[in-house]
């Protein structure tokens, strides 16, 4: 039942190409255009969003703010990102216009059924992002997209965390299709580099030894800092996250520009930084701006782990180690990085000795508010 593999937290995370392609499958129809079929709201209240709240707990919130930057780029729409189990309880302002997605793998999450439940009572239109069909929250929202990412046995998300990406892309091209804020020839090019994004994945996992030497290397660290700017800001939470769970070790993520307003304090002598660059095409140019971070945490010490491009070569002088990932397009990013950050915390965890399926004190679904 592992096929092969020693963990299903392996096994889960080399079926990563295949929850990002069946996520994507079937999505186009003869023309090319975007459907969702699984979308129960007409077309004409889509076109009338003119907000979006997310709202999600742990790991599907990290897919949820990857989309956001995403949605608000490519649609114009704001996009603001909720825990689940704040939402309730802050008098959010929602209307007829405000477009409810939640994003959970097991579509039980108690947490964020009572913020969906709310936020229906308010009038707001609900879209689940899930990735069990049948599931309480599907069922309680007025429309569906399920990620096809497979089930998902052990207690850490990884495949579903970039099925839920993928499927949070498509229904933000889908909007900018609908709302006509990209040009149909965008979204091709978008959803052409969308098509390519599972062998690109499955060449990360094949070249994942030196990661996995580093893991080793690293079990007797106490803590590990991440960073990450823009849409890599989430994979660093995401990195950290997993090793949180996996490893129990101290693990943060901050976004990068941060690091000067206070967390660049914690910095000393041989501390783990791991970075997860922007594309040197990104179109802010955060690339040179992540590259002084790395910079400035090295001169104080820091052991730097950077995830970055495919040639980006301007980030070798300031690395320990580097791990490239294949290029795409930037908003793309985090399917490809978050990879090597996984692969790193199940290595760790598993030098160690633990039980990466099964951590300690933590339930594959939180069915208790
Ligand atoms: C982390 C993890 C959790 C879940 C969170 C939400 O690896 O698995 O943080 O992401 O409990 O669960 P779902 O997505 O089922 O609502």
């Amino acid at each position: 039942e592992k096929g092969g593999y020693d963990t299903f937290m392996e096994k889960e995370i080399n079926e990563q190409p295949s929850a990002v392609a069946d996520t994507l499958l079937g999505r186009t129809d003869a023309a090319g255009r975007l459907v969702l079929d699984e979308l129960r709201i007409s077309e004409d209240e889509l076109r009338g969003v003119n907000k979006i709240i997310v709202l999600a707990a742990g790991t599907s919130a990290y897919a949820g703010t990857v989309a956001k930057y995403a949605i608000e780029h490519w649609c114009r729409i704001p996009v603001e990102v909720e825990l689940s189990h704040e939402f309730r309880y802050r008098d959010p302002i929602i209307d007829p216009n405000t477009l409810v997605v939640s994003i959970s793998q097991s579509g039980e999450t108690m947490d964020t059924l009572m913020a969906v439940r709310y936020a229906r009572e308010q009038g707001a239109r609900t879209i689940a992002i899930c990735n069990t069909n049948g599931s309480t929250i599907p069922r309680e929202s007025d429309a569906v997209l399920y990620t096809h990412a497979g089930p998902e046995i052990a207690v850490a998300s990884t495949k579903a965390f970039l099925a839920q990406i993928t499927a949070a892309y498509l229904l933000g091209l889908y909007l900018a299709q609908l709302q006509r804020k990209l040009f149909t020839q965008q979204i091709r090019d978008i959803l052409g580099a969308l098509s390519e994004i599972p062998a690109k994945i499955q060449q990360v996992l094949e070249t994942s030894d030196d990661v996995k030497e580093l893991a080793r290397n690293m079990k007797d660290t106490t803590s590990v800092l991440f960073l990450g700017r823009n849409i890599g800001y989430p994979v660093a939470l995401e990195g950290a996250l997993k090793l949180k769970e996996l490893a129990y070790i101290h693990a943060e993520g901050f976004a990068a520009g941060e690091l000067k307003h206070g967390p660049i304090a914690l910095i000393d002598e041989g501390q783990p930084v791991f970075v997860v660059v922007p594309s040197p095409m990104d179109r802010h140019s955060l690339h040179a701006k992540v590259v002084s971070n790395i910079q400035e945490v090295r001169a104080r010490g820091a052991k730097t782990v950077v995830v970055a491009e495919a040639g980006d070569e301007a980030v070798r002088d300031y690395a320990e180690q580097v791990f490239y990932v294949p290029e795409t397009l930037p908003m793309l990013m985090p399917l490809l990085t978050t990879v090597p950050l996984q692969i790193f915390a199940l290595e760790l965890a598993s030098a160690k000795g633990y039980d990466v399926d099964q951590p300690r004190n933590l339930a594959k679904s939180v069915t208790v508010e």
